[in-house]
């Protein structure tokens, strides 16, 4: 059986739908199939895995599809290859009213998402997110982007999709590294608005590495349902939504202190997520368990708890340059508990710097 939630937002409300082999169920598509054209947008690794299959169920239910192949990678992710859409919807001489599918991780749903917000003022745009993370966040609540080589996602919009299609059967394919760093993402959730669910996950954790079905749904539909509750009440971010970002201000510098060559996203938020955690120990919010519990699920999840060598100075510098940034004073998100984050702007630089200095290298 499916799974459905719905992201109330008014007149820009979607269901999220969450089941095994949904690719192959035009039924799950068709309400959302505006026009008898959809254009799917995907990328060279993804094609091959899923993109006749969903061809085919579109096609089904007397759709004609045409497709989109992009180049695979975090690099792609630019004016050039958004360029290329918007070329390509030119050639097939998309209508306003066609679809745009992402079908893809991330990269591809924030990159169509932001294609779909522009081409001719907005056509309708599908998720149909294919790794966990993307499962579990990134199509989910309409931020859609693409990087500038100054900084990642600068250029973008708010813009929610038509529908969430979640099938979770392709994470079989998914490389158990993206595996994990997913897993990093719903370990958030848990931490910032839903002790149950973190306890749910300290029992669950290897049967979600696994794959189990159950679990595997039981996971993504509870870290959407939180999503959506944090979308729902701040749309456009201006204040709430933050909390989504907890572990990100660090984890941002890491990756770019890295260049991005080493270290995957879910992989820095996780050691983020552990300065967090001792900063908010250090103010003697979190106990010393709270602190041990983190660390052993992460640990569990096969995600690192520890950074590389960066100079505490240097990690000031990069996440001052943060987007999260306002009126020059840097946000952390920190907790309170377990289960309950708050957003700080007062917190003593030493605090923070400690806690970095024990986390990194
Ligand atoms: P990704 O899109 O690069 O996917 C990771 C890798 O897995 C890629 O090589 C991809 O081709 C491959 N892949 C995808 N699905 C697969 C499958 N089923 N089987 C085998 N391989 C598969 O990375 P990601 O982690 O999904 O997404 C990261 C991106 O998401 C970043 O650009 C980040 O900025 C963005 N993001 C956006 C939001 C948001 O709210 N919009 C939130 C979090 C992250
Ligand atoms: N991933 C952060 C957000 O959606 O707000």
């Amino acid at each position: 059986m499916w799974r459905t939630l719905n992201v109330a937002l008014g007149g820009r409300s979607y269901p999220i739908v969450i089941g095994r082999g949904i690719l192959e169920a035009g039924d799950a598509f068709a309400p959302f199939l505006t026009s008898k054209r959809a254009v799917v947008v995907t990328n060279v690794t993804v094609a091959p895995l899923y993109l006749s299959r969903l061809t085919a169920a579109l096609e089904r239910h007397g759709t004609a599809v045409a497709s989109v192949v992009l180049p695979d990678g975090e690099r792609y992710k630019n004016w050039e290859t958004l360029q290329r859409i918007f070329d390509e919807l030119v050639a097939l001489r998309a209508e306003r009213h066609t679809p745009l599918v992402a079908l893809g991780g991330g990269v591809i749903g924030d990159m169509t998402g932001f294609a779909a917000a522009c081409w001719q003022r907005g056509a309708p745009l599908i998720q149909v997110p294919t790794t966990l993370l993307a499962q579990v966040d990134s199509s989910v609540g309409g931020k859609t982007a693409i990087n500038h080589p100054q900084g990642k996602n600068l250029i973008g919009a708010f813009y929610q999709p038509r529908a969430v299609l979640i099938d979770t059967e392709t994470l079989q394919t998914l490389p158990i590294r993206e595996l994990r760093a997913g897993v990093a993402e719903v370990i958030k959730y848990g931490l910032i608005r839903d002790s149950a669910f973190f306890e749910w996950l300290e029992h669950h954790i290897e049967g979600l590495l696994a794959l189990e079905p159950e679990v595997v749904a039981e996971a993504v539909e509870r870290s959407c349902r939180n999503k959506a509750a944090v979308v729902i009440a701040d749309e456009t971010e201006q204040g709430e939504r933050a909390i989504l970002n907890l572990g990100h201000t660090f984890g941002h510098a890491i990756e770019t202190a890295t260049r991005y060559e080493t270290w995957l996203h879910g992989e820095a938020v996780a050691v983020g997520m552990m300065i967090a955690a001792e900063v908010s120990w250090r103010l003697g919010w979190l106990t010393e368990n709270d602190v041990a519990r983190l660390e052993g699920l992460l640990i569990r999840a096969g995600l690192p708890v520890r950074g590389p060598q960066i100079a505490v100075e240097e990690m000031w510098s990069l996440m001052r340059g943060d987007k999260k940034v306002k009126e020059g004073q840097l946000r952390f998100v920190l907790l309170k508990a377990i289960g309950k984050a708050v957003i700080c702007a007062e917190v003593p630089q030493e605090v923070v710097s400690a806690a970095m200095r024990h986390r990194l290298g």
